[in-house]
């Protein structure tokens, strides 16, 4: 076998791909996200890991409320444009239908797969990304699918990389 043997075992693990969005003061930010994992049964929690170099992370530090919409195997367009771009640049969202729920959230109305959850915490414990926690507020899905998993889209490249340059909150 070659390759990291840590490598490998996240690897097997293969999570589908998601793409959490939040905002704050008008400013819409999103990002396409592989670390992330239900944390708590009842109460419903769930947890998603944010690059300190993504413009995501500089908006979601200060906004309580985030999307988490689980893309499909169809959605590859989407994995590209929030995963190979960054809001530091330009509006991800532009030319995409998005509603806003009640808590000012943007909601891609083309990922009916999705959940969005109220923030408890955000942990910083020196590594590059910071995991933020939250309680599951509202869920929807349109059935059964077949998730979007990492292995297709480990060809993409970063729009912010995670190489210690972290913005400025
Ligand atoms: C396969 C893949 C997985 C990624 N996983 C994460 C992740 O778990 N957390 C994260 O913050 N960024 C992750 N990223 C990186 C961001 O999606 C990417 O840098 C994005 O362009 C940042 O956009 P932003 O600066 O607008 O927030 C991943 C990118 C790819 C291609």
């Amino acid at each position: 076998m070659s390759g990291d043997p840590f490598d490998v075992l996240m690897a097997a693990a293969d999570p589908a791909a998601v793409v959490v969005t939040t905002a704050l003061e008008g400013v819409r930010a999103g990002c396409l996200v592989g670390f992330h994992s239900q944390s708590s049964m009842s109460p419903q929690q769930y947890c998603v890991w944010l690059s300190k170099a993504n413009h995501t992370y500089r908006v979601g530090l200060r906004a309580d409320h985030f999307a988490v919409h689980v893309l499909t195997a169809d959605d590859l367009a989407l994995a590209e444009r929030f995963g190979t771009r960054t809001g530091e640049e330009g509006d991800k969202f532009e030319g995409l239908a998005v509603d806003l729920d009640e808590q000012g959230v943007p909601l891609i109305g083309q990922c009916p797969h999705r959940f969005v959850m109220h923030r408890l915490s955000v942990l910083d414990d020196g590594g590059d990304h910071v995991c933020v926690t939250g309680r599951v507020r509202s869920a929807s899905t349109a059935g059964a699918f077949a998730p979007l998993r990492l292995s297709d889209i480990v060809h993409l490249k970063p729009g912010r990389p995670s190489d210690g340059h972290a913005v400025r909150p």
